[in-house]
């Protein structure tokens, strides 16, 4: 089928060129003619595992195209997906749908027969109705647009999988002829059992937004459980171990910490409250409010606990943050939790070096006040204390032992309770977690195990203390 995907951010591009990679004649539009340019040499804009192979071998089969012309768009089209962004709106909580409409105004003017739309933007309910109206006064006379709503699901990082393989499709339709395209479309998924549930476009659209809503308050629940572990001496990760069992539960999206970011949930949950607001059910979704408080508080609870850890005043100390990214496996900083804890110490004059495997380029642009790089040991050189905020793999895999040798001051504050603590405390290293009891409130048999090892193998250690002697005596020269 001839398809054309407009907007090609993290999900557009990959969008396009998947529908390439199952046979479809694609060509993607954006207005940023350098993005263009990179997707048309097959130049992934942004980092996604497994996008560069798909989007090579979908540009060498000639299936997929790239322009900045929605005039081109218009004529290529028989299905017109709509992939542009709707970030939060200035001053409101609302979503900003400029961009939605600027598609919608710059490509139906142009359509020469009947197609169908099909958005996959994240919109607030009643969108479709809406465009649909606008498009009906747009269009020439004896073409029919028909706008359909078929929300994606993607995650970053996953981006591929998710589009190839999603858990479901969603179609929001108004006709039986649109269902039959949207079936079309995706038939190979279809063939392969993934579920399609055909639904008017309404609720199409509000899947979406109630997906994301009941995500970011999974994640808020188990994070004001840490908040009482924290008062209650109690251990939120063995708590998220113990409830996740139940299946009812489920144990994903229960990982305490730092909380939620990126492009998606945080202005999706403000964006439904603002627009339930609008349809008299303001109080029906009320709770998404302290679901936004809640992870707001987190950042600020991990800029007190690091202030708490260095004795009150982060004046001068020099502070490692492991992560930029909103999450790993992604180069995305928007709304990042690592960026607004390590921004939050700078302006409190600490002396902070953020590391981040894919995202330092985009951290520096959205900050160029932080100091970010790629190299890990550059980073962590002279570090008074650790903080890591974004949980890549490759911090998993750190030599704690290693790494206190580069530090002046082996103390981490595990902000994503993603670490093996007991390694990291039995290498010396004092470690504090949100929701996770400090040794001295309770320390587990096996970390009290460990530490005890530790003491009684190097006699100078303090528990939960500096560097061992032993380690003291193999720490290089500091550099600073
Ligand atoms: C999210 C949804 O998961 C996707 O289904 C949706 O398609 C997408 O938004 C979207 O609307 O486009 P994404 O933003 O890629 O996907 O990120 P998530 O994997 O949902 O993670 C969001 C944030 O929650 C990250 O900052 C992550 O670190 C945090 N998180 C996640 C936690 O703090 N705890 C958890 O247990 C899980």
């Amino acid at each position: 089928m001839r398809l054309t995907v407009i907007g090609t951010g993290y999900l557009g591009a990959v969008h396009a060129a998947c529908m390439a990679a199952i046979g479809h004649d694609v060509l993607g539009i954006d207005v940023d003619i350098k993005k263009i340019k990179a997707l048309t040499e097959g130049r992934p804009p942004f980092y996604e595992p497994g996008f560069d192979d798909v989007l090579t071998k979908a540009l060498a089969s000639g299936c997929l195209r790239f322009t900045a012309s929605l005039r081109e768009a218009a004529a290529h089209g028989e299905v017109h997906f709509i992939c542009v962004g709707t970030p939060q709106q200035a001053g409101s909580q609302a979503a900003d749908m400029r961009y939605v409409d600027a598609v919608v105004d710059g490509l139906v003017p142009h359509l020469p027969a009947p197609c169908l739309l099909v958005g996959k933007s994240t919109v607030p309910v009643g969108t479709t109705a809406r465009l649909t109206t606008r498009i009906a006064r747009l269009a020439s006379a004896g073409v029919r647009a028909e706008v359909a709503w078929n929300p994606e699901f993607l995650r970053e990082g996953f981006a591929v999988e998710d589009t190839l393989r999603p858990d479901r499709l969603v179609a929001g339709v108004t006709s039986p002829e649109a269902d039959e395209t949207l079936r079309r479309v995706y038939a190979p998924m279809l063939e392969a059992g993934v579920p399609y549930i055909s639904t008017d476009p309404n609720t199409a659209e509000l899947v979406k937004v109630a997906a994301n809503s009941f995500l970011a308050t999974k994640i808020s629940f188990i994070n004001a459980m840490a908040e009482v572990c924290d008062a209650a001496g109690a251990d939120v990760t063995t708590l998220a171990d113990a409830l996740g069992h139940d299946t009812r539960i489920g144990r994903r999206f229960l990982n305490a910490g730092l909380g939620f970011g990126g492009g998606c949930l945080p202005k999706d949950i403000r964006a439904f409250n603002a627009r339930a607001q609008e349809l008299g059910v303001g109080p029906a979704v009320a709770f998404l409010e302290h679901v936004d408080e809640i992870n707001e508080r987190q950042r600020t609870r991990t800029v007190a606990l690091t202030r708490q850890m260095v004795g009150g005043d982060l004046t001068g100390r020099r502070m490692t943050v492991l992560g930029a990214t909103f999450k790993p496996n992604s180069d995305d900083v928007r709304d990042s939790p690592a960026l607004a804890v390590a921004t939050a110490l700078h302006r409190q004059g600490a002396d902070v070096r953020i590391h981040d495997p894919e995202g330092a380029p985009n951290a520096r642009l959205a900050h160029p006040e932080l100091r970010c790089g790629s190299d890990l040991l550059t980073a962590c050189q002279g570090a008074e204390l650790v903080l890591h905020l974004t949980e890549w793999v490759q911090y998993r895999e750190l030599d704690p032992v290693k790494l206190a040798r580069v530090v002046r001051e082996p103390v981490l504050i595990d902000g994503r309770n993603a670490l093996p603590l007991d390694d990291w405390r039995a290498a010396g290293w004092t470690v504090r977690a949100l929701g996770r009891p400090a040794p001295s409130d309770g320390t587990s048999a096996a970390q009290a195990g460990r530490l005890l090892r530790a003491t009684i193998a190097s006699p100078a250690a303090k528990p939960g203390g500096g560097p061992t002697a032993a380690m003291a005596q193999a720490l290089p020269t500091r550099t600073s």
